[in-house]
């Protein structure tokens, strides 16, 4: 019994002790690396498809980064994750699903492949690498998953992205639920406007104002502290507990009615 438990600690011992961050090529993650590098980490798996930005990570954060160069949107790309994970065994202490599709138009021009493209990888891609991962994950391993502020209601011209974030809020939500038992949470993060390279600079010739913009090191670092104290839902600014808050109480049919007003400029 107790060399079965002196067996067990010293393969903890052995374990690498990782976190796999998606997007990790982009504004967001960048600023999750930042957050990450001070977790005393051995690797930082870092997922995504553009090679020449996994060259500056490393030369930037050195060996911690092991970049993982999939499509994540291609379906044996992403099941070849799995077998990363079985051959290596790690202990994963963070799953940071935060690669995402966006982008701004009118429903109708949407082709079947950007319609497919970006429900696999904002819906399909981070419940699939949930459920690759937690056999490796152990009580306190934490998954953030990066929603939007556009869950909280319809957004008409942004409304594929919107209705899969409400998806991705939603799914983390029930599953933090679900996975309270085991002590792994799962945090529903909820910002606004990012200043990152996602946002459409400008439409039909007009600068874009982003009202309440952020910087995406805010949202991680409050996305850490929230997951740390195990909270199911990270709102990072005022700017977004107000939409929140106003969310919850006007009708779905007003608050639309207040997003393209404000939008009526660029249409
Ligand atoms: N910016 C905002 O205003 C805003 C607001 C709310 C929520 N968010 C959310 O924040 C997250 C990060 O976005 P960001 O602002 O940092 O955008 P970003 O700079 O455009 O980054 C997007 C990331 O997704 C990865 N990605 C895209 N397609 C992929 C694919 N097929 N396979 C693998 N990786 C793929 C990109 O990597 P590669 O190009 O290397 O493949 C990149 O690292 C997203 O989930 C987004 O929805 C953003």
């Amino acid at each position: 019994m107790i060399y079965d438990i002196l067996i067990n600690m010293k393969d903890l011992e052995n374990k690498k002790r990782i976190a796999i961050l998606t997007g990790a090529t982009g504004g967001l993650g960048y600023a999750f690396i930042k957050e990450l590098v001070k977790e005393h980490l051995d690797e930082i798996w870092a997922v995504g498809r553009n090679k020449e930005r996994f060259e500056l990570l490393i030369k930037e954060f050195g060996d911690i980064i092991v970049p993982v160069c999939k499509d994540l949107t291609n379906r044996e790309e992403l099941a070849s994750i799995v077998k990363i994970l079985e051959e290596q065994k790690p202990q994963i202490d963070y799953l940071i699903n935060n690669a995402g599709l966006a982008q701004m138009k009118a429903s109708r021009e949407f082709s079947v492949l950007e319609i497919e493209r970006t429900i696999d990888l904002n819906c399909k891609v981070p419940a699939v690498l949930i459920n690759y991962c937690l056999p490796y994950m152990d009580s306190g391993s934490k998954i953030i998953n990066i929603c939007s502020a556009s869950a909280f209601q319809p957004v008409p011209y942004i409304n594929l992205y919107a209705s899969t974030k409400a998806f991705e809020r939603s799914y983390s939500r029930a599953l933090n639920v679900e996975l309270k038992p085991l002590g792994i949470s799962v945090t529903a993060v909820c910002p606004s406007w990012i200043d990152t390279d996602m946002l459409t600079k400008e439409i039909n010739g007009k600068k874009v104002k982003f009202s309440g913009i952020v910087s995406p090191q805010r949202v991680a670092e409050k996305a850490m502290k929230d997951a740390k104290k195990g909270r199911d839902m990270s709102v990072c600014s005022f700017f977004v507990k107000c939409q929140h808050i106003n969310v919850k109480f006007l009708p779905q049919k007003s608050t639309m009615k207040i997003w393209m007003k404000s939008i009526k400029k660029y249409l």
